[in-house]
């Protein structure tokens, strides 16, 4: 432990994917940047991801049909305004990419993008990097934003609450946030003229996610917890084919494989996609994903197999490199047999509300990428077009930042510690987090019921309870931080998927099975309308 700072900034970002790296590179041309980020700067979501950013780029392809597209997958919960704002300025986030950040898209041999297809998508659209597109775009905004001399990057360091004028007595606005840095277990302060999260997703709320272990809801935990309003959490994506393998920490087998004819099949060899929608493999991921879990309630296997042996093995290995690899060394060739596939938590279609500069309700507190709701994926996203959407409102909200001015109390009151007793009791943290993370998956996972949904709010109740008394009497650690924001996070998800009866996109509950017009409208939740901010 060394002595606390306070640390001055102009923008404070919260996260470094993709979202916030765009912002960050963006919002110094108008003034300083201070990135915190909870591990490396590469260790969050968009590293990983493989297929690629969508957009409209191929002669075949026009706004009007991206746009209908998106709204078909969304199930009628998209924001029309956010869909054709992100899909209209797709072209030209794709320019600055490739002009300004150096980023190289695969291309076919005369030089025109090598455009791929995914679920929903009825035209190639994909602006892709082989299968490695994340780490590629990673690459190039890394170096950006590290060779720049007005943004700084505190790696190890988290978030741990927002600052809020409220605390003051005055209305609610932020100024900056308290921050751990886990290199010496300090806390300190950053005070900036605006707060931008762009801290990912949740899906280490669920035991089996495509996720990495950063992706635990924090941004969104606390900002609900300063008065940010959230929206649509119930909307948990799961992806339709991660490898399904005891070693594989469930790695994602891209939709791009789908998109280039892959075949789902039993463990029978039958292919079933075709008997549960028109557009078989390629189906909205909600469809899929639900297809594959009713075949193995069915049969009671372990996984379906993805079937690539009737394409081309040069091809494959040309065009999924990573996959490739990364399959042969759990002894699996793709090319001769058939990949084990499971469905995992993915995508967080919900988040913090805001609107189309990626304001949230609280002056100076900005949320971009998968953290936010923009509108854009209504009650199921459609595939790649979350990286679009991060470019375009970190974008926007980069242009809109510079129009903040910094409202701050004279004295800000520290940070205090509890009773500051250091926990010797780290197992009953990994505990409670096993068991968020077990109820979420057997009770609020694809398919759900009301009776799943009540069991799975008593546990998430219980644990909520047992970490308010815990939080405060020891000393705060980024393990128990983790904790209290992933069970603030299942407990938004349970909350509105309680509050949702109905089955809509991704949000499917046996009790009831139709759609229904009555529940065409978002799911707002903040304190007071929502589950226990504390
Ligand atoms: C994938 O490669 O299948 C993931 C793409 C996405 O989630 O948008």
């Amino acid at each position: 432990m060394r002595m606390p700072k306070v640390i001055d900034t102009d923008y404070l970002v919260i996260g470094s994917g993709l979202a916030g790296l765009y912002f960050a590179a963006h919002a110094s041309e108008h003034g300083r940047v201070t990135i915190i980020t909870k591990r490396g700067l590469r260790d969050g979501t968009t590293f990983l991801a493989q297929a690629g950013i969508a957009s409209v780029l191929g002669d075949d392809d026009s706004f009007e049909t991206h746009i209908a597209d998106t709204l078909t997958t969304g199930a009628g919960l998209c924001n029309e305004n956010a869909v054709r704002l992100t899909v209209e300025s797709g072209p030209e986030r794709i320019k600055d990419l490739m002009d300004n950040f150096g980023v190289q898209f695969s291309e076919h041999s005369d030089g025109r993008l090598d455009l791929g297809l995914e679920g929903g998508h009825t035209r190639r659209r994909v602006a892709h990097i082989q299968d490695f597109t994340g780490e590629g775009l990673m690459f190039k905004l890394e170096n950006a934003v590290r060779s720049n001399p007005k943004i700084t990057i505190l790696e190890n360091t988290m978030a741990v609450d927002l600052l809020s004028n409220a605390k003051y007595g005055k209305s609610n606005s932020v100024f900056g946030a308290f921050i751990l840095d886990r290199n010496t277990n300090t806390i300190d302060t950053v005070i900036a003229k605006a707060t931008v999260i762009a801290s990912g997703g949740a899906g280490k709320v669920y035991i089996y996610t495509s996720n990495p272990d950063t992706s635990n809801g924090d941004g969104i935990a606390i900002a609900y917890r300063a008065g940010a309003e959230v929206e649509n959490m119930e909307f948990y994506q799961f992806h339709p084919t991660c490898l399904y393998h005891p070693s594989a920490k469930s790695f994602l087998i891209s939709e791009a494989l789908r998109g280039e004819g892959g075949i789902l099949r039993r463990a029978d060899g039958t292919a079933f996609m075709n008997s549960y929608h028109d557009m078989a493999e390629l189906a909205p991921r909600d469809v899929v994903a639900r297809a594959i879990d009713t075949e193995l309630k069915k049969s009671g296997d372990d996984s379906v197999f993805l079937d690539m042996t009737h394409l081309d093995g040069d091809f494959l290995t040309k065009r999924f490199p990573n996959i490739s690899r990364k399959l042969l060394e759990f002894g699996i060739d793709m090319t001769k047999v058939p990949i084990p596939v499971v469905p995992a938590a993915h995508y967080c279609c919900g988040g913090i509300k805001v609107d189309d500069s990626g304001r949230t309700n609280i002056p100076n507190l900005y949320a971009i990428g998968e953290a936010s709701h923009t509108g854009l994926h209504g009650a199921c996203r459609m595939a790649s077009n979350s990286l679009l959407e991060a470019l375009v409102y970190a974008y926007r909200a980069a242009q809109e930042v510079k129009n903040s001015t910094l409202e701050r109390p004279q004295e800000i009151i520290p940070w205090k510690s509890g009773h500051a007793v250091s926990s010797d009791e780290g197992v009953v943290v990994s505990h409670n987090w096993d068991e968020i993370r077990r109820t979420m998956w057997n009770y609020v996972g694809i398919v759900r019921t009301d009776k799943r949904l009540s069991r799975a709010k008593a546990r998430i109740d219980l644990i909520r309870d047992e970490i308010r008394n815990y939080y405060w009497n020891f000393l705060v650690t980024p393990e128990l931080l983790e904790l209290r924001n992933l069970a603030l996070v299942a407990d938004l998800i349970v909350y509105g998927a309680q509050r949702r009866h109905e089955s809509r996109g991704l949000h499917f509950n046996m009790d009831h099975p139709h759609r229904s017009e009555f529940y065409h409208r978002n799911t707002l939740l903040f304190r007071g309308v929502g589950p226990s901010h504390s």
